[in-house]
């Protein structure tokens, strides 16, 4: 049976860098990981414990804390927005932590970012890397994949990853994705 990996991409924007990436995995990923994207953040409410408390989680919320769970492993694909976590992702990560059986506990997570500056991206991963912890997930250290300078890497017109030393990088995550997924008792 193959491994069963969702996407969360932390960008809205219909043209975004983190998109073309996070739709570039699928051709990427090593024989026996299936990578698909998850159940959609960029309807969910803005986080208030009254919604939860009186009307309940909202549907869109308990679908993706059903897919987190029923998939071996999870790669966000996130831009960096003022060196932290872009509002909707971080809206949709607060919903699902308060799900009964927490989605993200012990689930194994991939962090890849890109960005036209030059670090990549890199701190957003830092701050999801924390709210990681929190949620007892587990997150892959190595290979890390900060796209800097993306706008030079990626063509957003054709919407490919034109810089063949990214796509190995990526295509190396993936395979090391896979590894830790199986080392962590999901499947191999
Ligand atoms: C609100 C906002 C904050 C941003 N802050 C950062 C930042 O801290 N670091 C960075 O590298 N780029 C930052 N950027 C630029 C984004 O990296 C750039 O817009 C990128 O294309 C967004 O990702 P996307 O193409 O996947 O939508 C910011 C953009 C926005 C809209």
């Amino acid at each position: 049976m193959a491994v069963n990996v969702i996407t969360i991409c932390g960008s809205l924007r219909k043209g975004s860098y983190n998109r073309i990436v996070m739709n570039a995995l699928p051709a990427l990923a090593p024989d026996g990981m299936q990578i698909r994207e998850a159940p959609p953040i960029g309807e969910f409410p803005l986080y208030n414990a009254d919604i939860q408390n009186s009307t309940g989680f909202p549907a869109a919320v308990t679908t993706l804390g059903d897919a987190i769970r029923a998939s071996d492993g999870v790669i966000f694909d996130s831009p960096e927005y003022n060196f932290g976590i872009p509002s909707p992702l971080k809206n949709a990560i607060d919903w699902v932590s308060r799900l009964p059986n927490q989605p993200f506990a012990g689930k194994p997570v991939a962090l890849q970012s890109a960005s036209p500056g030059p670090v990549g991206g890199a701190r957003v991963q830092y701050d999801l890397r924390r709210s990681m912890v929190f949620l007892d997930a587990l997150t892959l250290n190595k290979p890390e994949i900060f796209i800097g300078n993306c706008a030079q890497r990626i063509d957003e017109k054709t919407g490919r990853i034109t810089d063949e030393a990214t796509v190995g990088l990526i295509k190396q995550q993936l395979a090391a994705f896979a590894k830790f997924i199986a080392s962590h008792g999901g499947k191999s």
